[in-house]
């Protein structure tokens, strides 16, 4: 929607109304006086007309980590929510951007920007996600390879890319993901009779949990969206050993989440 129309439909008086506060130099986009009606307005921009605030809506990212038992959804009525750990009047206006399976812990990302959660969860975008798999039984190196060759889905009718894996016991081992399919983990170890027993995320692209404890969440600067051309694997694990080095771990602000009652 164009400015001049946000204005027309949020006054009632039409365009022409709008057109007179436009060339009145009364309108205001983020904080700067325009008269071009045509310009887009996006969903975060701040806008004002004659004195009053038409828009202001503040863009969240957030980093939280999901402890066990929590749903990865925005409302249930048996179970508590990811958004009811989020202690803040504007919790439920956030969504999630991947979830993780209620016995599963780890990173997710909550958002109100869906530019920002498509780009993590567009599967053209092939971004990592890092987990931390405990099993029943020992992994064998068959398997290992398997998973670094990709695997078929059928019922996505689809192929995993190369998965990275790193056995750390002979039960655990680190495993890099760029799909985000409905149990993947699970699915990739039951293919050959192994059980995942726990299960933790790591990491979604440049984001890591770092030093957030269970039911703790931390804002985000500015995200970096991804879009253009398709990045490779390869790449994309480049770019994040790059990003791994420069972290800066200052910008950790942590936040606690509501205290731990039952719904
Ligand atoms: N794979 C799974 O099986 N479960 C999750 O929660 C995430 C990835």
């Amino acid at each position: 929607m164009t400015i001049s129309q946000f204005i027309a439909k949020h006054s009632g008086l039409g365009k022409r109304h709008a057109k007179i506060l436009l060339d009145s130099g009364l309108v205001f986009l983020n904080h700067q006086p325009i008269t071009d009606g045509n310009l887009p307005l996006g969903k975060f921009d701040h806008l004002s007309a004659n004195g009053e605030i038409l828009q202001a809506r503040t863009a969240r990212y957030l980093l939280l980590h999901k402890p066990i038992g929590i749903l990865s959804a925005t409302t249930d009525k048996n179970h508590r929510t990811v958004i009811d750990l989020i202690d803040e009047p504007w919790a439920t206006e956030l969504h999630l951007a991947g979830r993780l399976d209620r016995a599963t812990s780890g990173l997710v990302i909550l958002t109100n920007d869906s530019r920002f959660s498509e780009s993590l969860t567009s599967p053209e975008n092939h971004v990592p996600k890092t987990y931390l798999v405990h099993t029943d039984q020992p992994i064998p190196d068959t398997v290992l390879k398997q998973f670094r060759d990709g695997m078929s889905f059928e019922k996505e009718n689809t192929r995993s890319a190369p998965a990275e894996v790193e056995l750390l016991t002979e039960t655990s081992c680190r495993l890099t993901i760029y799909e985000g399919l409905h149990h993947q983990i699970k699915r990739m170890f039951l293919r050959f009779g192994i059980r995942v027993t726990q299960l933790h995320r790591e990491s979604i692209g440049i984001y890591h949990l770092e030093n957030l404890q269970p039911g703790e969440w931390r804002n985000i600067g500015l995200p970096v969206i991804q879009s253009g051309p398709r990045l490779k694997p390869d790449s994309i694990v480049q770019a994040i050993k790059a990003d791994r080095d420069e972290r800066d771990e200052k910008n950790a602000l942590t936040f606690k989440t509501k205290p731990d009652t039952p719904k």
